[in-house]
């Protein structure tokens, strides 16, 4: 049935623009009814962050910016769903066009800039959906125009305790001027502090949700020892590896496009974020649970994301090119490499190959 709707819609979604076959496929999610994919196999499930995921591959941020169909996604297959990012006032972000498809690459550019209905609308809709079953996350970050940064995600926190199963601090766009110097050690310290506490007085009435840090993939070395070290002395519950790239590799085929402005995903920045998790798992030494993100469209990049030190995993730009049967795909390919392994769970996989991916040469 998926797969029935996914050859149908793809070839009608791609000759759409980009932010056109969007909409439609939200419109679709919410109007079109989803039967629920088979349960996943015991071996798939994953614990992290105190929480229990039926299977690791989460939708990413960017998707379901606006929580409209985390049910319909969850139906569909996905272990969890994050949804946002969401900032306190609605906004309308940049300009159109804004989002490019990079087909000869399999990649995407985007500088949406936070385009959002904002807090109130996406917690009432949240709010509905509490006592559903699924995993559901929820991506914050801060108004373009606020003069407080660290007040809004501190609100947000405090505005979606209660309906968020984790939250997820976003200072990693690359379309909102400055959000990313967030991630220098003095102001990300300032910040989770008023993230955590935040956090801490809405425990009381909430049980104590997990709070991950989403960092760029274009970090220095330097900065991510700085970074993990903050996250480790403030004791993240985890980091999400990561957000898209301003890079452009030098392979890039589709070379007009890709001088686009904004943060470049899909398979183009596969081996770029595969490396900076890998960087992030030998800094972080167990201290957390990492979630794996960038360039995953099938298993063996799936399991390759595993061994550079995930414990779950996220995917948007695969979505578009490959169509929600990725998920099943990699579910079945994740199974048989238990198998093969006669492994009862993936954790014993997780960050296996870390070390040796640190030796490499960096990526171009
Ligand atoms: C169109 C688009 C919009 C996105 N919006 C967000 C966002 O609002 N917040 C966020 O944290 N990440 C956002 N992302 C980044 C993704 O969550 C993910 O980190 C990145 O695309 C790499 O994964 P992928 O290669 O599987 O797409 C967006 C990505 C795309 C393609």
């Amino acid at each position: 049935m998926i797969g029935l709707f996914d050859r149908l819609s793809r070839p009608l979604l791609r000759a759409l623009d980009p932010e056109d076959a969007h909409a439609l496929a939200i419109k679709a999610l919410r109007y079109v009814p989803v039967s629920r994919v088979p349960s996943d196999a015991p071996a798939l499930a994953v614990r992290a962050f105190g929480l229990k995921f039926p299977n690791p591959i989460g939708l990413a941020a960017g998707f379901d910016k606006n929580a409209q169909v985390p049910d319909a996604l969850l139906r569909l297959g996905f272990g969890f769903v994050e949804v946002g990012t969401i900032t306190p006032r609605p906004q309308t972000g940049n300009p159109r066009p804004r989002l490019f498809r990079l087909e000869a690459d399999q990649g995407v550019i985007n500088r949406l800039g936070f385009n959002n209905d904002g807090a109130a609308v996406a917690h009432a809709r949240l709010a509905r959906r509490r006592s559903n079953a699924g995993i559901v996350g929820v991506n914050i970050g801060a108004n373009r125009d606020s003069v407080d940064r660290a007040a809004d995600y501190a609100r947000l926190i405090e505005t979606f305790t209660g309906v968020a199963s984790y939250f997820t601090v976003n200072v990693s766009s690359p379309n909102t001027p400055g959000l990313r110097d967030l991630q220098q050690a003095k102001a990300l310290d300032d910040l989770l502090g008023r993230v955590l506490e935040a956090r801490e007085r809405g425990s009381a009435r909430a049980g104590r949700t997990p709070v991950l840090l989403k960092i760029a993939p274009d970090l220095t070395l330097a900065d991510l020892d700085d970074v993990v070290g903050v996250a480790r002395k403030r004791r993240v519950d985890g980091m999400v590896v990561g957000n898209t790239t301003v890079s452009r590799p030098g392979s890039l085929r589709e070379r007009e496009k890709g001088r686009e402005q904004g943060g470049l995903s899909g398979r183009p920045l596969f081996k770029l974020a595969t490396r900076m998790l890998a960087e992030t798992f030998v800094r972080a030494e167990s201290a957390f649970p990492l979630i794996g993100v960038g360039g995953i469209d099938s298993g063996p990049t799936a399991i390759a994301k595993i061994k550079a030190g995930a414990t779950l995993l996220q995917l948007y730009t695969g979505l578009v090119f490959r169509g929600v049967s990725a998920v099943s795909e990699i579910k079945a390919d994740l199974t048989a490499a238990l198998n093969r392994g006669h492994r009862d769970s993936l954790a014993s996989m997780v960050g296996s190959d870390a070390a040796a991916i640190t030796a490499e040469s960096w990526p171009g």
